[in-house]
């Protein structure tokens, strides 16, 4: 009974050893600084602890967060583009890589992650592969099965397959989403510097609920129609603030994808492909501001678009 008492914390730790791994999923935040004239930067996260399987792959999302209350806040200035991916992923650690579009010196991005693996209840997700592409924009179809009752809410993000490839950096959006299908785009950041291979796009679409251990709070679709016009106060991007609904305990984790759906049959011909590019300009407890850059610009024929967002984190109580 004595010896018992004595080696039973033993016992309860080993235990613990054993069983302390990822439970369900996991989100989380990467500080990006860019120093002077860099445009350029990877930096390594860490799970809590281990995904158990390491046979299934990880799925790791990540969006673009400017950080509106650093200390090198360019006040009110609207920021350009920056392109994200995920490389290198493994079940307890990845590396995320953002390469900037625009000219700006030194800036601080946040990058919010969030990372599954195997089925989840009520989400289908998967990865599209992109064979070998030289220029432009390459898209991929992929087939809900089932097929979603409504248009589903969609989050994207580029991996790429061989790791320090800077000229792979790729903008990522989804065209035609119906309750059937999607066809997820890459174009690259500059044109003709392909060639690029090995490039795969993370994708997970879900309909009214999330699995509760996602500790999701929220998610919808932020419309811009096609009436919208960038201005030059906004850096010519097209921006929108969104009060969630009840307010967050802290910012929440935030990931975004810029899609255009299938409403009838013949937009399919007429549209023109992309680019889109979206980011959350900021993010607070209370509310979230997102911001779109497409392909018509000031004068162009403009599609009306759709922002899905997903907010991670505590509510206030
Ligand atoms: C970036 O800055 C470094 C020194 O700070 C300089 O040597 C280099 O030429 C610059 N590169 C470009 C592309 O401006
Ligand atoms: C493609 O990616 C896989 C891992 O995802 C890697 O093993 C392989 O070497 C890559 N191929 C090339 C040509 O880089
Ligand atoms: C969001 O909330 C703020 C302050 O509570 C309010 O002024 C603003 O009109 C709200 N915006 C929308 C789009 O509801
Ligand atoms: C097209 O579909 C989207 C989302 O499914 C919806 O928000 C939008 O109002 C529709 N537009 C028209 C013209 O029906
Ligand atoms: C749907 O198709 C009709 C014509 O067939 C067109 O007038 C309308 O603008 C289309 N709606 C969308 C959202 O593309």
């Amino acid at each position: 009974m004595e010896l018992a008492r004595r080696i039973m914390p033993f016992w309860l730790s080993i235990c613990f050893l054993f069983i302390h791994g990822v439970q369900g999923a996991e989100q989380g935040e990467i500080e990006m600084e860019l120093i002077g004239n860099e445009t350029y930067q990877c930096q390594y996260a860490s799970f809590s602890g281990r995904f158990p399987n390491s046979r299934i792959p990880v799925r790791v999302f990540a969006s673009v967060n400017h950080h509106s209350h650093s200390h090198h806040s360019h006040s009110s200035h609207v920021h350009d583009t920056v392109l994200v991916w995920v490389e290198d992923i493994s079940t307890s650690r990845f590396k995320t890589c953002v390469v900037t579009g625009g000219q700006e010196f030194g800036a601080d991005y946040s990058i919010h992650w969030f990372a599954f693996q195997g089925a989840q209840s009520g989400v289908q997700h998967g990865q599209a592969r992109y064979g070998l592409f030289t220029t432009g924009t390459k898209c991929t179809r992929v087939v809900f099965a089932p097929a979603f009752s409504t248009v589903p809410y969609i989050q994207t993000t580029v991996q790429h397959g061989t790791v320090d490839k800077r000229k792979d950096a790729m903008d990522v959006w989804i065209e035609s989403l119906s309750k059937t299908e999607f066809e997820v785009c890459l174009r690259e950041s500059r044109t003709f510097d392909g060639p690029h291979s090995n490039l795969s796009v993370n994708w997970m679409a879900y309909e009214q609920f999330l699995p509760s251990p996602w500790k999701a709070k929220t998610f919808s679709k932020i419309l811009f129609s096609k009436y919208e016009i960038p201005s030059a106060q906004e850096n010519y991007a097209l921006c929108k603030t969104i009060n969630f609904t009840a307010p967050f305990y802290m910012p929440p984790k935030v990931l975004v994808t810029a899609a255009k759906f299938l409403n009838n049959t013949s937009s399919r011909i007429t549209v023109e492909k992309g680019p889109l590019s979206c980011w959350a300009e900021e993010i607070e407890r209370t509310f979230i501001e997102v911001c779109v850059k497409d392909y018509a610009g000031i004068d162009g024929r403009r599609d009306d678009l759709e922002v899905n967002y997903v907010a991670f984190g505590k509510n206030d109580i």
